[in-house]
């Protein structure tokens, strides 16, 4: 790749050369050891004589920006330094981005490690198979049978088959491989179901609290987002607002609060929906992981009138980077969702897909899935142990939500306590925890009981004891009496 060189501006043209290269070098955009066209080629490109590019060359050199080595060309001196970034030329009253897209917020905020991580949405990146993924990677590339040119938006044709069969045998959700579009994570499922499914204006209704990056895909799309009170048996199917085109649920493991939706809100949901006209998004993200109690049915396995999307992930099971995930569509949507991908970027990673395809089909998911559920599970024991009374360190503060599934626990605070501030010296003090109050978006987060989500994908078995009594100081030391 070659430097940009403008000849915009005033001067004569060796002046103008001059002016680009030294520019370059003090904003960076040329470091130290770069190396700098020949004088014939530069010339050729700018279309000026090669003198002229010479006399730019000579006077840089000169000035110590440039060295010349004999019969190896011309580079740019180790001694010239940056000066500080690239001159922005432009200035007030730009581009704007549309309403939806000028106050974003960022709903994962990045955080510093800590001592004691109890974040939640992640899983422990040293228990994946690093040395067999890399296999069945290194297998995809293999000449001859390397990815080239473009594929089908809906995924590898082996992948599509690899999640029906597993759907189908995990989780009872009936599909073929044509059911089934691979996604880049849960997210662009979702954001793929807002291109076909909404219009701006339309209301969509997700669960409050709730998962906020769903509620930004939606509202990105131009949605009217309106929240819905979650109880014990999960999403209150009576305060669904009449105009809803669309419902987003998480019925396995409720994010965050961790209940499960009953089979009479199952059930109720369902019927809603049909009498409504309206579609339901059924956001399975963690339930490979569980825990006590039979799985209850899937929203998917109780339809019969082709109105739920089933979303599942590869970001809790293998890893967010992977981004990794699929939507098991009704018939009537699978072509619009598919051209939504090839208008989204066009497909995903083909060999990644082939790998995981592979993965799947050897039994290695399963296989890992069980390995690393019986860490979890430990993990989660010490974690609900800290949270049960009357031993429980924990136990005067909070009281767990009974849950099931997944990779988190989520804890109400007891009266009195103020977790916002527990969060806040928790994390001088080495332990990460997330206030409730943060998937809270009605009411500025107010609008119900205050608690704890706490996870325990990243945090090693041996550090859960150590981290809750930490934390424990600090509810302390922040609650009276
Ligand atoms: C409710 C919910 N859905 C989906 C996901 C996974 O998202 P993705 O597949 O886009 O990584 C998460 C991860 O934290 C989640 O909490």
């Amino acid at each position: 790749m070659e430097f940009h060189v403008s000849l915009d501006g005033r001067g004569d043209l060796v002046a103008r050369i001059y002016r680009s290269l030294r520019d370059g070098v003090r904003d960076g955009r040329l470091r130290p050891g770069d190396r700098l066209p020949p004088t014939r080629e530069l010339a050729r490109t700018l279309d000026v004589s090669r003198g002229t590019v010479a006399t730019a060359y000579e006077r840089l050199t000169a000035e110590g920006f440039l060295v010349g080595r004999v019969g190896a060309g011309t580079y740019v001196a180790s001694g010239a330094t940056a000066m500080g970034a690239p001159p922005v030329r432009v200035t007030a009253g730009g581009l704007r981005p549309r309403r939806e897209w000028a106050d974003v917020p960022a709903v994962w905020p990045a955080g510093a490690p800590v001592r004691y991580d109890f974040k939640i949405g992640t899983p422990d990146a040293r228990l994946f198979p690093y040395d067999t993924w890399r296999r069945l990677v290194a297998a995809e590339w293999r000449r001859g049978r390397e990815p080239s040119g473009y594929a089908d938006p809906a995924g590898h044709p082996d992948l599509r088959a690899a999640v029906a069969r597993y759907v189908g045998y995990a989780r009872s959700v009936l599909a073929g491989a044509d059911d089934v579009v691979v996604t880049g994570g849960a997210q662009q499922a979702l954001d793929l179901v807002a291109r076909v499914l909404l219009a701006p204006g339309d209301v969509v209704a997700v669960e409050e609290p709730g998962y906020p990056p769903a509620r930004a895909a939606f509202a990105a799309h131009g949605a009217r987002v309106v929240g819905v009170p979650v109880d014990g048996d999960g999403l209150v199917i009576s305060r669904l607002p009449a105009t809803a085109r669309l419902v987003y649920v998480t019925p396995s493991h409720q994010f965050p609060l961790g209940v499960a939706m009953s089979l009479r809100r199952r059930l109720e949901l369902l019927a809603w929906a049909d009498a409504h006209d309206a579609a339901v998004v059924e956001d399975d993200y963690d339930s490979e992981y569980r825990f006590a109690d039979r799985p209850l049915e899937p929203l998917h396995g109780l339809d019969a009138g082709g109105r739920v999307v089933y979303v599942g992930t590869f970001s809790k099971t293998l890893l967010p980077g992977l981004r990794l995930g699929f939507a098991v569509v009704p018939p009537s949507l699978r072509g619009a969702v598919r051209e939504a991908r090839r208008v989204a970027d066009g497909h995903g990673p083909v060999a990644t897909e082939a790998a995981l395809a592979r993965f799947m089909d050897e039994g290695l998911l399963a296989r890992h899935i069980r390995r690393t559920a019986k860490v979890y599970a430990q993990r989660r024991s010490l974690l609900l142990a800290g949270l049960a009374g009357p031993a429980g360190v924990l136990a005067p503060y909070l009281e767990a939500v009974p849950s099931a599934a997944g990779l988190h626990v989520c804890a109400l605070a007891r009266p009195g306590v103020d977790v916002v501030a527990v969060v806040e010296r928790a994390r001088a003090a080495g332990v990460r925890v997330a206030a409730l109050g943060q998937y809270r978006a009605e009411a500025g987060g107010q609008g119900g009981p205050d608690g704890l989500v706490l996870g325990y994908g990243a945090i090693d078995a041996a550090d859960v004891p150590a981290g809750l009594h930490r934390l424990a100081a600090v509810f302390r030391a922040v609650t009276p009496g």
